[in-house]
C-alpha cells in the first residue's frame, strides 16, 4: 500500500472524519499547536483539548504553594488531590484548579521557565495521562500536547506531528506576548524556547519524538490558513486511505484456495466451541500486503487468532522446530505455506521470504515478541518487526489477544476469550526518521507503537471485561518463568520494553 501525502488528498472530504476521531498533534513549544488544534476542532467538530495547560496548571498550583518542581512525590500528592477541568468555548480553553479559574495566570513566562522540569516526572505523567485518556475516551477529539500519539492515544485516527524551525517560533511567542501587552527581549525568549526543547526531547518519561505513523507537517514558512489546511489534509489521510479498504468480502472467499477453507473450517469450530469473541473487525476486510501483529501467550494463539482471518490466505512465520518433525507437522505447516524462522540470530532466508510475501500483496500474521510472553505485559516486541517493516514498508494490523492461556483456553469466566483488532497504522514518518536516526533506533520506535498499540487493545479489554484473578496470578507468576525462557532461547537478557 503506498503512502499517502496530504498534498495527494483532492479537497472538500471532511465528511470522511468519523465523528469518535481522536486527533493527536504534537510538536515543540511554540510551533502553533493551539492554533491550528482549535481550527481543526471547529472544522471537524470535534472537542479541543490543551495539555500543556494540564501541566502548566499545576506548575501555577505548585508555585502557589511552595513546592519545588524538582519533588516529584509533592507534585504527584499535589495533582491526586486536585480537581482539574478544562472547559471548552470559544477562544482558549478555560483552565479550573479546584474551581478556581487559572486560565490567564498558567501562560506568564515564570510558568513557562517551570513547567517542563513539572512534566518530566514520571509519576505526574502517569496521572495527567489518565486524566487525558478519560477526556478522550468516548472519541471526538483534537489533542494536543507533546505524547498524545506515542503515549495518550497510540491508536488515535490521525497523529499530526507539527514543528517549525527555532527563529520562526520565537516570532510567534513575541508576538502572543505583545498581544498580552508584554514586551520580552528576544534572546531570552529564544533561548527558553531552546531551553524547553532540550528538557521536554531528552527527559526519560514520554520524551517529544516523532512517531513512526505521524503525519509531519513543518509550518515554518507557512501562514496560519496554509498551516491550518495542511493539518487538516493531513487529519484526513487515514480516514480516506480506510475508505479505500477493500470491504466487498465476497471476491475474497472465493478466491480462498481450497486448503485455506479447510483449515479456516477447523479454526472457526475451535474458536467456537471455546466461545472466542471478536472486538473491532466487524465486516472488515484485511487490506493487501499488511503485517498482522499479535502479541503471544499461549500455543493456541495461531491457530485461534488465523481463525479470525478466515477470508483471506494468510501466511504465518512460524519457528522451525515446529516443521519437526517433517510428518505430519513439517507437511502440515508447509500445506500452509507457513515460513520457518530460526529464531536465534537474523535469519536471513526467513525474512526475505517474509519481505517478498509482503510485497507481492499477501498477508503475513506474525508474533513478534518471539516467543510467548506473561499475560498483562505484552511486548517487548524484538527488531524483527521494524526491520521487515523498513524493508517493505508494509502498514501493520495490531492485534491483541487475550484468555487464551490455560488448559482449558478461554471462554470461562478464568479468562474471557478475545480478539481484539485495532486500526491499520501507516508508517508515514520512515523515511524522516531514517534522515535522522540509525535503522536500530527506527526499529525501535516501530516497535514501540506496535507495544502501545496492544497496551491500548488491552486496556479496552478490560474496560470491557476487568482482568480477573486468574490472570493477575497467572501473569505474576509468569514473569519470572518467561524472562529465563527469553534467556534460553535467545542467549541474552531481554531488552527492556521501554528502552
Ligand atoms: O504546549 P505548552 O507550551 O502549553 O506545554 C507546556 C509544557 O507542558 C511543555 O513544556 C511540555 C509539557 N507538556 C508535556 O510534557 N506533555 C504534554 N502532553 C503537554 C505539555
Amino acid at each position: 500500500m503506498p503512502v499517502a501525502r496530504p498534498d495527494d488528498l483532492p479537497a472538500g472530504r471532511d465528511a470522511l472524519m468519523p465523528p469518535d476521531a481522536v486527533i493527536a498533534i504534537d510538536g515543540p513549544a511554540g510551533s502553533g499547536k493551539s492554533t491550528t488544534a482549535r481550527a481543526l476542532a471547529e472544522r471537524f467538530g470535534l472537542l479541543y483539548i490543551d495539555t500543556g495547560a494540564m501541566y502548566r496548571a499545576l506548575t501555577h498550583a505548585a508555585c502557589g504553594a511552595r513546592v519545588d518542581p524538582g519533588d516529584e512525590a509533592a507534585l504527584a500528592a499535589l495533582l491526586a488531590g486536585a480537581d482539574l477541568e478544562l472547559r471548552p468555548g470559544r477562544g482558549e480553553v478555560t483552565v479550573l484548579w479546584n474551581g478556581r479559574d487559572v486560565s490567564q495566570a498558567i501562560r506568564t513566562p515564570e510558568i513557562d521557565a517551570a513547567v517542563s522540569a513539572v512534566s518530566a516526572h514520571a509519576a505526574v505523567r502517569r496521572d495527567m495521562v489518565r486524566r487525558q485518556q478519560a477526556f478522550g475516551r468516548r472519541g471526538g477529539v483534537v489533542m494536543e500536547g507533546r505524547d498524545i500519539g506515542s503515549v495518550v492515544f497510540p491508536l488515535a485516527t490521525a497523529k499530526i506531528f507539527l514543528q517549525a524551525s527555532l527563529e520562526a517560533r520565537v516570532e510567534r511567542r513575541l508576538r502572543q506576548f505583545r498581544l498580552r501587552g508584554r514586551e520580552l527581549a528576544r534572546q531570552d525568549v529564544a533561548r527558553d524556547l531552546a531551553a524547553r526543547d532540550r528538557l521536554d526531547s531528552e527527559r526519560e518519561a514520554s520524551p517529544l519524538l516523532v512517531s513512526p505513523d505521524a503525519l509531519v507537517v513543518d509550518s515554518s514558512a507557512l501562514t496560519l490558513e496554509q498551516q491550518n489546511a495542511a493539518c487538516a489534509r493531513a487529519a484526513l489521510v487515514n480516514p480516506a486511505l480506510d475508505r479505500e479498504l477493500d470491504t466487498d468480502l465476497a471476491p475474497a472467499l472465493r478466491e480462498l484456495p481450497a486448503h485455506y477453507r479447510l483449515a479456516y473450517a477447523v479454526f472457526g469450530a475451535l474458536a467456537r466451541f471455546y466461545g472466542l469473541r471478536q472486538v473491532g473487525n466487524e465486516g472488515r476486510a484485511l487490506p493487501r500486503g499488511v503485517v498482522v501483529a499479535c502479541n503471544h501467550i499461549s500455543l493456541w494463539d495461531p491457530p485461534l487468532m488465523g481463525s479470525t482471518l478466515h477470508r483471506h490466505p494468510v501466511r504465518t512465520l512460524a519457528k522451525e522446530e515446529l516443521f519437526r518433525p517433517a510428518w505430519p507437522l513439517g507437511t502440515f505447516f508447509r500445506w500452509l505455506d507457513t515460513i520457518p524462522i530460526r529464531r536465534r540470530g537474523y535469519d536471513r532466508a526467513a525474512f526475505a521470504e517474509a519481505a517478498a510475501a509482503l510485497q507481492a500483496g499477501q498477508n503475513l500474521l506474525i508474533f513478534p515478541e518471539g516467543t510467548r510472553r506473561a499475560i498483562g505485559t505484552p511486548g517487548p516486541v524484538k527488531n524483527g518487526l521494524g526491520i521487515l517493516i523498513q524493508a517493505t514498508r508494509a502498514p501493520m494490523l495490531p492485534v491483541f489477544i487475550r484468555g487464551s492461556y490455560g488448559r482449558r483456553p478461554g471462554g470461562s469466566a478464568l479468562s474471557p476469550l478475545e480478539v481484539c483488532y485495532g486500526p491499520v497504522i501507516r508508517w508515514h514518518a520512515l523515511d524522516r526518521l531514517l534522515d535522522d536516526l540509525d535503522p536500530k533506533t527506527v526499529s525501535r520506535r516501530i516497535a514501540q507503537t506496535c507495544e502501545a498499540a496492544w497496551c491500548e487493545l488491552q486496556e479496552r479489554s478490560y474496560a470491557r471485561h476487568p482482568r480477573t484473578a486468574f490472570e493477575q496470578e497467572q501473569g505474576g507468576r509468569q514473569q519470572v518463568r518467561f524472562a529465563a525462557r527469553h534467556q534460553r532461547l535467545f542467549g541474552r537478557r531481554e531488552p527492556d520494553a521501554g528502552a
